[in-house]
């Protein structure tokens, strides 16, 4: 009789707290099968929910996903409408479900009032959570920047240190990450937390996001714990 041998747990601890995700290539994963991209949307957050669930299986504290950046309003409106709608959807779920802090990095301003609302009243009924899920939505690096130096201004600082910037950051509730992941063969940050990806350790995939699944999580994290970090040191 054969028995399937159980795949070894990934070893998480402490000094892997947060991971980040680009969560790239739903639309070249609908293009392959040829489907519309939003179906590749569709299938990416099916992966992203089942990202997040393993990563708080795992012990991981806080995740960062990027779902629409400041520079996706370029993309066809049906596209968008879809993205909008998926999260809008994924919400109405996330609220049901205790255990988890729900964040939006981003600007939240000149998205329907429907969704907006959909999106306060998640932060505000689960903030006193222990783990985090930071979705940035609307988001962009230098635009999460420049508001940050705009509060210090309104606040009168006449000179401003490092930890000024981080606390006026809309990931201030968070450390900076530990991992980012990119998928689909990209390697670059495309304005994704541009202040906090400092020391950041980068793992690339050429696996498409709604393939990425638990295994390949896996191999990131392992990925992880095989880097040395010195911060500048030796
Ligand atoms: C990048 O792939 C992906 C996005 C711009 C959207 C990511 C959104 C999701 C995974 C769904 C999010 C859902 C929730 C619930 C937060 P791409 O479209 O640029 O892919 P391509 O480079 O292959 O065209």
């Amino acid at each position: 009789m054969f028995f399937k041998k159980k795949q070894a747990d990934v070893f998480v601890d402490e000094r892997l707290s947060h991971i980040a995700f680009i969560m790239d290539g739903n639309g070249r994963w609908a293009k392959s099968r040829s489907l519309p991209r939003k179906i590749g949307h569709r299938q990416g957050a099916l992966a992203f929910e089942k990202i997040v669930k393993e990563c708080s299986r795992l012990g991981i504290k806080t995740v960062t996903v990027y779902a629409f950046s400041t520079e996706n309003w370029k993309r066809p409106k049906e596209e968008i409408d879809a993205i909008m709608e998926l999260l809008g959807n994924y919400i109405d779920r996330a609220k049901e479900e205790k255990g988890t802090k729900y964040v939006f990095l981003g600007d939240k301003s000149v998205l329907s009032k429907e969704l907006r609302e959909k999106m306060e009243n998640l932060e505000n009924e689960s903030s006193n959570s222990e783990n985090t899920l930071n979705i940035a939505f609307n988001y962009g690096g230098r635009a999460e920047l420049v508001n940050a130096f705009n509060e210090l201004l309104k606040e009168g600082k006449e000179s401003i240190v490092e930890d000024d910037i981080s606390s006026h950051l809309y990931t201030r509730a968070s450390k900076d990450p530990d991992l980012i992941v990119r998928t689909a063969n990209e390697c670059r940050i495309s304005n994704f937390l541009l202040w906090q990806c400092a020391y950041s350790e980068f793992y690339f995939t050429k696996v498409l996001w709604p393939d990425f699944d638990e295994k390949e999580l896996h191999k990131a994290i392992e990925s992880f714990y095989n880097r040395k970090r010195n911060y500048g040191g030796v």
